[in-house]
């Protein structure tokens, strides 16, 4: 039966040994309890590390005996791999870079190579478990790679992927030099999940930019897949919190730390100790804020609970000592003998105590650098039941974009944030209430359960959408009809499309040139005297005839403007009257002059004007603009506009592949015939081909082809396997 696998580098469950004892405590973390409502489900997985370095195989064999019944499934990391993969390339490459802290980042290519290798382990582990039925949901930075790589072992399997922390924007993205490899791991999955628009607005501009991939509303074509990237802002268990909140446990808790800390107002910070969290710029607001009011002296307190993390790496380190520092600092001025203004605490704690502190916070203070989310936003506003209390947020966390209810700040802005704690501290009850019950309602909609179903039903949306887009693979039974049918003809019509067919797409065209098994098999293929093979192109003919022009083959070049039969000349089709240019051409040029780096490629029939290297966004704008500029022109002449892939090409309506395509079926006698294209212009061959022939897409978007293969390597084997094939009757000339 299908089931769905998570896969993340940590479990839901943090190993400890006490006394050579083993014992699993749970996180308590939002993602944990949001997807323990579904991973705990019948067969359903969760894959992860699970907190500890274990060598011993007997050890490592009572790990996965002990979580077997809890539906979770161990991956076990070496010392040196949590070195390099974990705090190295994890926590020193990526996490810096994607947190715009790039002046943290360092780039080895060693712990790039380990991130590689432990990414694979990860597949080789999800492998063992997995099935082809099955969805596998992979989370965050650690595991960039992990979707391609199982996509590679499992084409058809549905995988989704979320990003718990930001996507930079392409100018910080592009600075690390295993960018490409990064995205193209990423792509391997069918949906892509992020927290903001904005995130999901970079990936997409990065994807364009380093691989040339264009995006439509969030789909991605890859040429043979299409993916979706979306966004969807995690959510709280909204219950959870505001019962916790509720409990006697709770209560009891409040009244001994209110009775400790006899401040009248407090004000509450939780973070993992952690430089995008902004701690210290927090720190020196608060002194500030006592520095310029003095009235507050002795009556506030800042609770900072600050969690251990990542305590090995360096910068982590350094950020430590400069929190002691300054805490101390900050105390050593201002402290009497009964107040602390800051209450430092550097430790862990359960969910009761942080309810608590959650409870008796008059204000919360929630300043990241750069966050993805913030999920303890969210959990301060659900705790709060009688609806007092302010939240002071930076606008550089995820939340930000939902809770516009709370005091939004720069936490570049020292001025502002203590001008905030001041507000903050004076706001009347009825605000404070009104602004915590907005919150609520929407954090009570919006919660981790709406969270994990929205994500799931649109990769369900996205796998149906791509059924629907795609068209039969040929497996081996339609093979087995097609090369039945080949074999029992006697007058056979290949049309071959070149690029994206028989040769995968280069990021440079010229890169494309035929290599040596293409012209063996072309040659293999046409030498046999049944057969008539014809390769196109959108490709100018000078450079057809140089790669191909030698092979006793047919060509169509240029969409069909330009053919050759075998070894006579080429011949054009069109009285190539090009009038309409004189028009056409003024127009291009004046969107050349608005767009920097767009440019106009001229050819015998058509005009077509580039917006690759354009800047992204500006761009697909000026095309939008160009198509309907042109569309008005082209009304009332026989002009046709494509809106192409980072190209608008205007060409001579009566030019199609298709048409070109039409005068080898009239002129030839066919009993069988195979056409294999791989792009929207293809789609033109197919409709004009026979009822009988064999239609291939390479690729699964749309087609009206009958078939569909995955990729250039398919096609070339398909035709080899036809190359081997015994034929039952006698060969007839063809007569072209
Ligand atoms: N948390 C916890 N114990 C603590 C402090 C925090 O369990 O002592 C939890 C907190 O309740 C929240 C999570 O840690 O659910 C922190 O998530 P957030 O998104 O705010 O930040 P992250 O650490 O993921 O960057
Ligand atoms: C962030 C990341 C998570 C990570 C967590 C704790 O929330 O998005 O992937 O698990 O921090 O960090 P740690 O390094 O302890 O796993």
């Amino acid at each position: 039966m299908a089931k769905l696998i998570i896969v993340s580098n940590r479990l839901p469950v943090k190993l400890q040994e006490k006394d050579g004892k083993l014992n699993y405590q749970t996180s308590e973390g939002g993602l944990a309890t949001g997807l323990g409502s579904i991973y705990k489900q019948k067969d359903n997985l969760w894959i992860g590390w699970p907190g500890m370095v274990i060598e011993q195989k007997e050890k490592q064999q009572q790990i996965v005996s002990d979580l077997e019944g809890e539906n979770m499934y161990p991956v076990f990391l070496t010392e040196t791999e949590i070195k390099e993969f974990y705090e190295g390339f994890s926590n020193e490459t990526l996490w810096p870079t994607f947190h715009y802290f790039s002046q943290y980042a360092i780039y080895e290519q060693k712990l790039w190579e380990t991130y590689v290798e432990v990414n694979q382990k990860y597949c080789e582990e999800v492998m063992k478990m997995a099935s082809p039925g099955d969805t596998i949901w992979v989370h965050d930075y650690q595991l960039l790679l992990l979707p391609s790589m199982l996509r590679e072992q499992l084409p058809d399997v549905t995988i989704g992927f979320f990003q718990h922390i930001p996507f930079p924007s392409y100018e910080v993205f592009r600075l690390l030099p295993w960018r490409k490899e990064i995205l193209e791991g990423m792509l391997g999955s069918d949906l892509i999940g992020f927290h903001t628009y904005d995130d999901m607005r970079h990936f997409l501009s990065s994807v364009n930019r380093l691989i040339g991939y264009g995006g439509m509303h969030g789909w991605i074509n890859t040429g043979n897949r299409s993916l979706l990237v979306d966004s969807f802002p995690m959510g709280i268990d909204y219950e959870k919190y505001a019962s916790t909140a509720a409990s006697t446990e709770v209560l009891k808790r409040e009244e001994i730390f209110r009775k400790n800390l006899n401040a009248q107002k407090i004000i509450l910070s939780i973070d993992r100790l952690d430089y995008s969290k902004g701690i210290p710029q927090r720190l020196l607001a608060f002194e500030l804020f006592l520095e310029q009011h003095p009235e507050f002296h002795e009556k506030v307190t800042l609770v900072m609970l600050v969690v251990p993390s990542r305590d090995a790496v360096e910068k982590y380190k350094e950020l430590k000592e400069e929190v002691d520092e300054l805490v101390g600092r900050i105390n050593g001025r201002y402290s009497h003998i009964n107040w602390n203004p800051i209450q430092y605490f550097y430790r862990s704690y359960p969910l009761e105590t942080l309810s608590a502190f959650y409870r008796m916070a008059d204000v919360a203070l929630v300043t990241p650098m750069r966050d993805g989310m913030n999920l303890v936003c969210k959990e301060y506003i659900a705790s709060k039941l009688d609806q007092n209390g302010v939240l002071i947020l930076s606008e550089m966390a995820g939340a930000s974009k939902e809770l516009s209810d709370a005091l939004l700040i720069n936490p570049n802005d020292v001025r502002q944030m203590v001008d905030t704690i001041y507000q903050a501290l004076t706001m009347p009850e009825e605000e404070q209430k009104q602004h915590i019950s907005n919150m609520q309602e929407s954090l009570k909609r919006y919660n981790i359960h709406h969270w994990v179903s929205l994500f799931m039903d649109r990769l369900s949306y996205v796998k149906l959408k791509q059924m629907s887009m795609a068209t039969n693979y040929l497996d081996e039974a339609s093979f087995q009809e097609l090369s039945d049918s080949y074999a029992n003809s006697s007058t056979r019509l290949f049309f071959l499309e070149y690029d994206g067919a028989l040769v995968d797409y280069q990021t440079k065209p010229m890169m494309s040139r035929p290599d040596e098994d293409l012209l063996q098999l072309l040659d293999d293929l046409s030498s046999n005297p049944k057969n008539r093979v014809v390769v196109m192109s959108s490709r100018d003919k000078d450079i057809m005839q140089a790669w191909l022009g030698h092979l006793n083959i047919d060509l169509i070049a240029e969409h069909g403007v330009w053919v050759k039969q075998r070894n006579t000349g080429w011949q054009t089709l069109l009285s190539l009257i090009d009038d309409w240019k004189r028009d056409v051409r003024p127009i291009l040029d004046l969107y050349v002059d608005r767009t920097p780096s767009s440019f106009i490629e001229e050819k015998d029939y058509s005009l077509v004007w580039h917006y690759r290297r354009v800047e992204t966004g500006l761009g697909e704008l000026r095309a939008r603009e160009l198509v309907s500029h042109l569309n008005f022109l082209a009304s009332d002449s026989n002009l046709q506009v494509l809106d192409g892939q980072m190209a608008v090409e205007v060409k001579v309506n009566e030019v199609n592949k298709g048409k070109a395509t039409s005068r080898w079926l009239n002129l030839l006698p066919h009993d069988f015939v195979l056409a294999v294209g791989d792009d929207w212009g293809d789609e033109d061959i197919f409709k004009a081909m026979p009822r009988d022939a064999y239609t291939v897409k390479v690729g699964t978007a749309y087609s009206v082809a009958k078939f569909h293969l995955d990729n250039c390597a398919e096609t070339r084997r398909m035709l080899e396997r036809l190359v081997e094939k015994k034929t039952t009757k006698k060969p007839q000339k063809s007569t072209l």
